[in-house]
């Protein structure tokens, strides 16, 4: 893997530093380096399932257990994980920026843990559960669970609080991330594939309302054919050279 090259840090930091206002949108490839497995690609299988197949509602319908058995080893994986160096300059950039948006698909929490402060999480929380019947959402921080599938006070099935294939995203939060894409000089898309959408959309808005778009991907996506500038290079390499 190519590292980080100087040249592109500078660049980065030029326009980080004539930005008034700064997005970010980051996917699983920013944990990638604190031992999470991203989605796609190289590990991104789970008992030969891709997230396609249990990241929904027909498969939570299907087999809970089997679908909750997923989760169950996902939160197991990141309650042993570190924050890496990326998501540690994020946090710090977010104190040095005026405005600065953290946008993040990923569901693990290590922007939290890295100390940022706001964080629009657009596929939720993995640390939420709530009741398919009452709707009650509770925090859960046991990395495994006693039994699964876990069950509410009501009777009802618990779930993980995350959104699914298929499902609205979070209507508030939503809306935030658009504005702050809109009002953008300058968007990172970072450690996405870019392919599952409303999220994806981000970037191709941030584009046309104006902003200069930086990609930070050891890969291409879907998106880097879009963006002003492709830094192929880890995230967790490439960001602390911004600081
Ligand atoms: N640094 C930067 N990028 C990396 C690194 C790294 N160290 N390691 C991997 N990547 C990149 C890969 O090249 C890939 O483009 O991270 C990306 C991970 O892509 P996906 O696995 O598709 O993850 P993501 O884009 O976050 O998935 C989006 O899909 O399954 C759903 O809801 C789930 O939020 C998730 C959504």
């Amino acid at each position: 893997m190519a590292a980080p090259k100087i040249s592109e840090a500078h660049q980065v930091k030029d326009w980080l530093n004539a930005a008034v206002s700064v997005a970010v949108l980051t996917g699983a490839g920013i944990s990638a380096e604190s031992g999470i497995p991203t989605f796609r690609g190289d590990g991104g299988l789970w008992n030969n399932f891709r997230a396609e197949d249990l990241a929904t509602p027909e498969a939570f319908a299907r087999d809970p257990k089997l679908v909750w058995e997923w989760y169950d080893w996902r939160r197991g994986l990141i309650a042993a994980a570190e924050p890496n160096a990326g998501h540690r300059a994020l946090a710090q950039l977010e104190r040095r920026s005026p405005r600065f948006t953290l946008i993040t698909q990923n569901v693990d929490g290590l922007h939290d843990r890295a100390g940022s402060v706001s964080v629009l999480k657009l596929h939720g929380d993995i640390w939420t559960i709530r009741c398919t019947a009452c709707e009650r959402e509770r925090h859960d921080a046991r990395p495994r669970m006693e039994t699964l599938p876990p069950r509410c006070f009501c009777g009802g099935l618990e779930r993980p609080g995350v959104v699914w294939f298929g499902e609205g995203l979070p209507g508030a939060v939503w809306d935030e991330a658009v504005s702050s894409a809109r009002e953008a000089d300058l968007f990172f898309v970072i450690g996405t594939s870019a392919l599952v959408h409303p999220a994806a959309g981000l970037v191709h808005l941030a584009k046309s309302e104006g902003a200069k778009v930086v990609e930070i991907n050891v890969a291409e996506t879907a998106v880097s054919s879009t963006v002003d500038l492709c830094w192929r290079a880890p995230a967790a390499e490439a960001l602390p050279l911004l600081l």
